[in-house]
């Protein structure tokens, strides 16, 4: 009897061990599975043995999340609420479909995981694990056990004997991998309340302490794929990485935002994707240089829709599959380069050109070319104006005010 356990080595999930195996005689395999958190993996298979599991599985899956979870994203510019890149919905899936698949492996009858009854979390992992392992039990201890605070885990630690993780005080509840940082709780849990920036950034500094000269980078796109960093080629990982760096350097990419949870109630987050702000900005500077006007605003329609998926964890389901296929038809064009001027928390474009684009000078330009006759947009407008004008008239014939 196997129960694969989501685990970090941090102080809930370490009390779940010995709850796991008092409670449901089992054995515990845990999974630590690393998104680019870039947390001490040093020392986590000694503590996780110590307290009771029988394996630790460190799964490196960054470059997946990057790639199949964090690029479609980019590619379908999903926000959520206007403001949210989705930093923590974007890897749930990709993290519950890893736990699967060592659940699969290790026949484990059920997949447990540290998420709160409050949150979205749980509903990310849970219809991740439903969709593709629908005999898995679910166990998360947060809407079962007593232990309500830190004290009440640490003394069931010590009550057993287990040596306790870390002693830390109180702080934010923070979520970390390659694409963001988030913070939630402490003074952030009163909206009228201004965050405390400097106890709260980690990735990035306030705009006020980046530098007073502007930073130029110049990423280029392949098919909406982003394949280069200052003419430097590199895998999309990496290029995250390193706009990580530049953008956090220059204040970007931090939003503060009072969101609705999937569980009906609203919650205050900060947070901080400088490298992703940065990606999202410059691939949608692509799209207006090479999406036609109806595809370009039908889009930024889905993108809302798309979001709204990602936010609520319904990955793994017909619509994101469908609405993805949409999206990564429109990127065969979305190919090209894009310059950016990186300032005090702003992006600024510099810039941008590609093969496809639909940008035409000779059309566009006040000297009139060859493909263009200004005469003949008199009937255009004659025309598009018709409805107006047959309804004006109606108005002063049956005197409609
Ligand atoms: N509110 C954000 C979201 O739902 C961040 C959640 C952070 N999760 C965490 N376990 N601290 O995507
Ligand atoms: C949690 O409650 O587990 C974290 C917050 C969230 O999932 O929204």
């Amino acid at each position: 009897n196997k129960v694969v356990l989501a685990y970090s080595g941090g102080l809930d999930t370490t009390v779940i061990i010995p709850w796991l195996k008092e409670n449901y005689d089992c054995e515990v395999i845990a999974v630590c599975v690393d998104v680019g958190q870039g947390k001490e993996i040093d020392g986590l298979e000694e503590r996780a043995l110590s307290t009771g599991a029988s394996k630790l599985y460190i799964e490196n899956i960054t470059d997946a999340f990057v790639d199949e979870y964090v690029i479609p994203c980019v590619k379908a510019n999903a926000v959520y609420e206007g403001k949210y890149l989705l930093g923590t919905s974007m890897a749930r899936p990709g993290i519950a479909k890893a736990l699967v698949d060592i659940a699969l492996k290790e026949g484990a009858t059920a997949i447990c995981h540290g998420a709160t009854g409050k949150g979205n979390d749980q509903v990310r992992f849970e219809l991740t694990i439903k969709a593709l392992a629908p005999h898995l039990d679910i166990i998360a201890p947060w809407r079962i056990w007593d232990i309500k605070s830190r004290e009440d885990a640490i003394a069931y630690l010590e009550e057993r004997n287990i040596p306790v993780p870390m002693k830390k005080k109180e702080s934010y509840s923070r979520d970390r991998n390659l694409w963001h940082l988030s913070h939630e709780g402490l003074e952030l849990e009163d909206p009228g309340v201004e965050p405390v920036y400097d106890n709260l950034l980690q990735m990035s500094v306030t705009p006020e302490k980046a530098p007073d000269v502007a930073t130029y980078i110049e990423l280029e796109f392949e098919q909406g794929n982003p394949i280069k960093l200052n003419g430097v080629a590199m895998k999309a990982s990496d290029i995250i990485a390193s706009l990580n760096e530049v953008g956090g350097a220059n204040g970007i990419g931090i939003i503060d935002i009072c969101e609705n949870r999937v569980v009906g109630m609203k919650s205050r987050g900060v947070y901080e994707t400088p490298g992703g702000a940065i990606l999202y900005y410059a691939h949608n500077e692509l799209e207006y240089l090479c999406l036609d006007k109806q595809t370009l605003a039908y889009k930024s329609q889905l993108a809302i829709k798309f979001a709204e998926l990602v936010y609520s964890g319904e990955w793994f389901t017909p619509l994101r599959e469908a609405l993805s296929a949409f999206v990564d038809d429109t990127q065969k064009t979305v190919t090209g380069n894009v310059k950016l001027k990186l300032y005090k928390g702003n992006i600024i474009p510099a810039g941008a050109t590609s093969p496809y684009s639909l940008y035409d000078e000779d059309i566009a330009s006040f000297t009139t070319g060859d493909l263009y006759d200004h005469k003949d947009a008199e009937g255009f407008i004659n025309l598009f104006g018709l409805p107006l004008k047959v309804r004006a008239m109606m108005k002063e014939r049956s005197g409609l005010k």
